[in-house]
């Protein structure tokens, strides 16, 4: 699978506030937005185009516009959900889908809660959501539960990601590639990803 990790100036320069533990919710939830919007742009790079003529005031010309793909976008609740109209800027046709999971307690695993995708899932092409792939169990969890529902191609978009998440996200999903704002250097023993940003739900919702 490709891994690929944003170096954009301007997304480095916002996930710097993002990190920062003195920003508050309204600038945290704006800043998120922002970032998503910019990696929508960078993941939607590779969309098949069709030529079709348009007349300008001078001649007519030949030129592209989208060949239509259907796409999904799957946020994991709860934080994925603060990310979902930056994408939605950039491409507003995208129907959207939800999976809500939570890290039971006691063993750690993840719990699905709710699900509830497009009609046409095996026609779209889905962006899985999160702002965070610590140890990676919610997202491997995730992209299971859409490939149980027919999902064929799903790309994983993420804001910080710790070493041992996107490996085993990757060893897991071999197919999914995995997009990511800012790389961190590892999981502390309670599972956060060090720097990190803290808990992206709490600092979107409280
Ligand atoms: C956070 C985060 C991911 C998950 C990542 O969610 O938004 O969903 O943890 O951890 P993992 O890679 O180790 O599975 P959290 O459990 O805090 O739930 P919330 O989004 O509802 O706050």
């Amino acid at each position: 699978p490709k891994i690929h990790v944003f170096d954009h100036p301007l997304i480095q320069h916002k996930m710097t506030y993002i990190r920062d533990t003195n920003t508050g919710t309204k600038e945290f939830r704006e800043l998120v937005d922002e970032v998503a919007t910019l990696m929508a742009y960078e993941i939607t790079r590779d969309l098949p185009l069709k030529e079709v003529s348009v007349e300008t005031p001078v001649c007519t010309a030949k030129t592209n516009i989208l060949a239509g793909k259907k796409l999904g976008i799957v946020p994991i609740l709860r934080a994925g959900i603060g990310m979902v109209d930056g994408i939605l800027k950039l491409i507003p046709a995208a129907k959207v889908g939800h999976v809500g999971l939570f890290r039971d307690p006691k063993t750690l695993q993840p719990v699905e809660y709710f699900v509830k995708l497009p009609s046409d899932v095996s026609e779209r092409d889905f962006i899985l959501v999160d702002p965070m792939l610590a140890t990676g169990g919610t997202a491997i969890a995730a992209a299971d539960s859409l490939k149980s529902r027919g999902a064929k191609n799903i790309k994983f978009m993420c804001l910080i990601a710790a070493p041992e998440g996107v490996k085993a996200m990757t060893e897991a999903h071999p197919d999914v590639d995995i997009y990511i704002a800012g790389l961190d250097e590892k999981l502390d023993e309670k599972g956060y990803i060090v720097p990190g940003l803290g808990d992206a739900g709490d600092r979107l919702f409280g």
